[in-house]
């Protein structure tokens, strides 16, 4: 093989962009809107409205905002929140940062999202709330998530990190839950050049708590209500934002194609499983996550023969030493636990070319047990 092929090119994607993105830059800096300022503005009315919801808070990174949405939320002391046991720990280390108590759920073997069927068995009388992730861009059975919130008036909050422009019976995921939270880390299918996140509700009183609490606990400059914190995007990344929004969707139908052309390739190699995609899924492809039983020789060998790969995550959230003191077993989550050993993330980008690709799937079936 020629050149490695990398996990991520975020450079191909600037290129692709660059005198639009390299003005935007030079505009912020000639203006000094470098916090706040008309980008932010901007930025936070073309999110709110892309993905159809009156209100778009801004802030720091995706992990913020859980955390401010929690707050907002009115979580308390001792709280539960129940979340999928196989994510990134943003999501579950925000529910204790918040105040309230971590409770996992399994995930389903085949789409890695939160297993509906697992829900209402975690629900006590202490339950406020779920937070589904829409895990490597496929959406989480959000009919029967709801219906379980509706049953126990539980919140519910989207984490929507890995899954901009994703849909669920043809509607965007966001849309469902109380309020979703959104990461534009730069490897992200909207990622900005360093961190950003945001929260979208169509609850005017939440968005008014949420930008509340992370601007200082005030609306207005000095008008503290109550203690905050400091989560705010920066100028620059809005304007990188707001330029680069406008492609997502054909970006997304980028990583559609790629990813349709990967499990077409796939389908010849022994020993894979493609990913599966729940029927009324429009998947966006954050990761091409494959199977293998023998995933780490696999990903040794790829790495050996060019191809870089990622293990999203290796480490279900309930076996991690940070939640230890819960105990967990196995057992307890088996679709999580037996899928940590086998997952695989390929490389998938809209810029990743079919020469790629072939490449990286002959290289997979080069691969002997
Ligand atoms: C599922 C999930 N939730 C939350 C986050 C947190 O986002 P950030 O890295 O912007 O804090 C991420 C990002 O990695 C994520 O993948």
């Amino acid at each position: 093989m020629s050149s490695t092929i990398p996990f991520v090119d975020l450079h191909a994607q600037y290129l692709s962009i660059k005198s639009e993105i390299d003005s935007v830059i030079a505009d912020v800096i000639s203006k000094s809107s470098f916090i706040r300022g008309p980008y932010v503005d901007k930025f936070e009315q073309m999110f709110a409205d892309i993905m159809e919801r009156k209100y778009c808070v801004s802030c720091a990174n995706g992990t913020d905002s859980l955390y401010i949405a929690m707050v907002a939320l009115g979580i308390q002391p001792g709280d539960e929140v129940i979340a999928p046991a196989h994510s990134w720990i943003s999501t579950s280390e925000t529910i204790t940062q918040a105040g309230g108590k971590v409770v996992f759920c399994d995930t389903s073997p085949d789409t890695f999202t939160i297993d509906p069927r697992d829900i209402e068995s975690k629900v006590t009388s202490r339950t406020v709330g779920i937070i589904p992730v829409h895990l490597f861009g496929q959406p989480a059975d959000m009919d029967p998530i709801m219906a379980v919130a509706s049953k126990y008036n539980l919140w519910v909050l989207e984490d929507c990190a890995q899954s901009h422009l994703a849909r669920y019976k043809g509607k965007l995921v966001g849309t469902f839950g109380n309020a979703a939270s959104f990461s534009f880390y730069p490897g992200k299918n909207l990622g900005a050049m360093g961190d950003a996140g945001a929260v979208i509700t169509n609850d005017k009183i939440l968005a008014d708590k949420m930008t509340m609490f992370a601007r200082h606990g005030g609306l207005k400059k000095g008008d503290h209500q109550i203690e905050g914190i400091n989560s705010r995007m920066d100028g620059l990344q809005a304007a990188i934002l707001s330029v680069k929004l406008p492609y997502l969707l054909t970006w997304t139908r980028l990583r559609q194609d790629r990813a349709a052309r990967y499990s077409e390739l796939l389908s010849s190699v022994h020993n894979v499983t493609p990913p599966v995609v729940a029927a009324e899924s429009e998947h966006v492809w954050h990761l091409y996550v494959i199977k293998h039983d023998k995933r780490d020789e696999l990903a040794i060998y790829l790495s050996k023969n060019g191809v870089q790969t990622v293990i999203n995550y290796p480490t279900a959230l309930p076996f991690l030493p940070a939640y230890k003191r819960l105990g967990h077993k196995a057992q307890d989550f088996p679709n999580a636990y037996a899928n940590q050993s086998q997952i695989l993330s390929l490389p998938i980008y809209p810029e990743l070319s079919d020469i790629q690709m072939a490449s990286v799937v002959e290289t997979i079936g080069e691969f002997k047990i």
